[in-house]
């Protein structure tokens, strides 16, 4: 017997590099699956990247600060899921933490989108400080009022797959879903214990300690590969020679100790040999660094999957109940009166 596969048309707004859409599309479980059918951007490097990576799908070049409420440039994709991590730099630690420069407004056109188009599902990804800002009460509070049942959770990456200590906020909503859903499913897909370099990649890096370009000069910059590594973030730089060993560095900043290639950060981000990326040095770094790990996205989609699916099986459970009551049912005395006849 050949077994069915259900495609879930999904759509990815802020696409990037793509590492969401993948890990979605890696997603499979129990004959449901994610179909990536669009990917939106405004970036170049990013567009030329999704090209490269995603020949199926349609990859649309639009500036979402020009959304004016037409629909249809989403509506004809008949989407059934809609995923996306708008920018997060206003309200991450390492931005101005302004929610109101105009980036975190990208938030609320997530949240109009979502609402005017009505998908089945969505997914925002997002930094866990968006829970301490006004626009991420304005916009659950919106999805809730459109009829979405919402489960919220942040994620410790290292705890899904990825070799890296990142946190991230995600928000899933169900149409006419109940709220929290999805929480056992989230749990229950966590390791116990966080995913080391060494674990990941082996011996395979050829180093045993590198340097991470800290955002200043208190925080530690020499890391062993025997720990997850710490976010990865848009810049890369080499070790300076005037850099003084930090008391939290793993290990003497000496000739053995270097900075973690671009193509190395890609994979630490989970990406797979072979993904493209496309632009200047500094440009992929920043796409890489801006990314979702691919296996972080990948252990949310099978986490929907999984709960479709099972939901799937509790309503032919419950139409095989009916069926059955149906054929067995005794004809009750009306019945047989009506049938007597005169
Ligand atoms: C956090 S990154 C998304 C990362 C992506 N989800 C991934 O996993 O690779 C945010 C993206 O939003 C895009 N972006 C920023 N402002 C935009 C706008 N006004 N319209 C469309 N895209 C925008 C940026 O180019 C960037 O690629």
């Amino acid at each position: 017997m050949t077994e069915t596969t259900t495609l879930l048309r999904t759509i990815d707004l802020y696409a990037g590099a793509g590492g969401l859409a993948y890990g979605f599309q890696s997603a499979k479980c129990n004959g449901f699956k994610f179909e990536i059918v669009a990917m939106f951007d405004n970036w170049k490097p990013a567009i030329e990247t999704l090209k490269k990576n995603f020949a199926n799908t349609e990859i649309v070049n639009m500036d979402f600060d020009t959304y004016d409420g037409d629909k249809s440039v989403f509506t004809r994709f008949a989407p059934d899921i809609i995923i996306g991590g708008p920018p997060c730099q206003d309200f991450s630690h390492a931005g101005k933490r302004n929610e109101d420069l105009g980036r975190g407004k990208l938030t609320i056109t997530f949240a109009d989108i979502v609402i005017d188009v009505r998908p089945k599902w969505f997914v925002m990804e997002n930094v866990d400080r968006i829970l301490r800002t006004q626009k991420y009460k304005l916009v659950k509070t919106a999805f809730e009022r459109a009829g979405y049942g919402i489960t919220e959770k942040v994620l410790d990456a290292s705890l899904c797959g990825v070799p890296q200590k990142r946190k991230r906020y995600f928000m899933i909503g169900e149409l006419w879903g109940p709220n929290g859903v999805l929480l056992p499913y989230l749990e229950k897909s966590l390791a116990i214990k966080p995913m080391t370099l060494r674990d990941y990649f082996g011996d395979s890096l050829g180093v045993e300690y590198y340097y991470r370009h800290p955002r200043n000069y208190g925080r530690r910059a020499i890391y062993s590969i025997d720990e997850p590594s710490p976010t990865v973030r848009g810049v890369n730089r080499p070790i300076p020679s005037t850099y003084k060993k930090h008391p939290g560095d793993a290990a003497e900043p000496d000739e053995k100790v270097r900075p973690l290639t671009t193509l190395e950060r890609s994979y630490i981000q989970t990406f797979p040999r072979g993904y493209f990326f496309e632009g200047s040095k500094t440009e992929k770094e920043q796409m890489i660094g801006n990314a979702v790990p691919v296996k972080l996205a990948e252990c949310v989609g099978k986490c929907i999957l999984n709960y479709i699916a099972d939901s799937a099986k509790t309503k032919q459970k419950r139409l095989g109940i009916c069926l059955e009551e149906k054929l067995t049912e005794k004809p009750n005395s009306s019945n047989l009166s009506s049938m007597d006849g005169p």
